[in-house]
């Protein structure tokens, strides 16, 4: 019952976050990746995303992206997908998500031919078997309430060989039934990596960026509750992290 309220209150968030972020300034809503040697070259429009471009460049190394057909399951408002698609070079690339306003930013903002958005539930995924070489989802599989499903979904539309590039947290206690979880999938596991600490720092790197932002958009009532999803240093979120009940993992798995 707790689960799914949350699930109400975070999909009205970004319903709300569509609705006031009126100049486009949340493109990214993820909590971002920071590590000394993983500096990421970007240009200077991209500079104020930096943490969370980077979260991005991560999972995407873990294939090649360049001339492949990509899908983002849970694209958000675009800004993996527009960063992907500028910097790694791919064939194809097309963004799904079940916020419908997320999808008609996405629309506006990088629809061109090689790009496409859709609205639609990463646990029922309406493409034809052996359709994408790479699967990226960030984030956004906490919310999937058949995560058995998902995985199974993302195996049919991959094509043989293809890959799945996943990162996502978890709470220590549901660290195991996602590695069983993924274990009873069909895929290979290829790699996992904690990466809690250089989330953590992203995000102490980014606080006061993001409580610019938070600032700026929402009404004054609403900061604190701006802060609690944007995760920024002394939230509960943040020292979760910090304490080690939640983690953040990066998998890259293979059909
Ligand atoms: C925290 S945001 C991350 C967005 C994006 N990946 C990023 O890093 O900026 C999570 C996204 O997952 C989407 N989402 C949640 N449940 C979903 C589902 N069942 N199917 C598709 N998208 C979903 C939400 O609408 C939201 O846009």
């Amino acid at each position: 019952m707790k689960e799914k309220l949350k699930n109400v209150f975070f999909r009205i968030w970004y319903w709300y976050v569509s609705t006031v972020d009126k100049n486009a300034e949340v493109i990214f809503m993820n909590y971002g990746y920071s590590k000394d040697n993983h500096k990421i070259k970007l240009d200077e429009s991209d500079e104020k995303n930096r943490y969370s471009a980077q979260l991005y460049n991560l999972v995407a190394s873990g294939a090649n992206i360049k001339g492949k057909d990509i899908l983002e399951i849970g694209c958000g408002r675009g800004g993996g997908l527009s960063y992907i698609n500028r910097y790694l070079s791919p064939s194809s690339i097309t963004g799904i998500d079940l916020n419908k306003k997320a999808i008609q930013f996405c629309k506006k903002h990088y629809s061109n031919e090689k790009t496409k958005f859709l609205q639609a539930n990463a646990q029922n995924l309406n493409f034809q078997d052996n359709t994408f070489d790479v699967v990226i989802n960030i984030e956004s599989s906490h919310r999937y309430s058949k995560m058995d499903k998902f995985l199974y979904e993302v195996y049919r539309v991959l094509r043989p060989g293809g890959f799945f590039l996943f990162a996502d947290f978890r709470h220590e206690v549901e660290l195991e039934k996602l590695n069983t979880q993924l274990k009873n999938s069909s895929f290979m596991l290829l790699n996992d990596e904690k990466i809690t600490t250089n989330v953590l720092e992203a995000l102490k790197l980014s606080t006061s960026e993001r409580e610019n932002l938070i600032h700026k958009i929402v009404p004054k009532f609403l900061h604190g509750l701006g802060k609690k999803f944007a995760a920024t240093e002394g939230t509960p979120t943040y020292n979760k992290f910090l304490t080690g009940e939640f983690e953040y993992l990066f998998y890259v798995l293979m059909k």
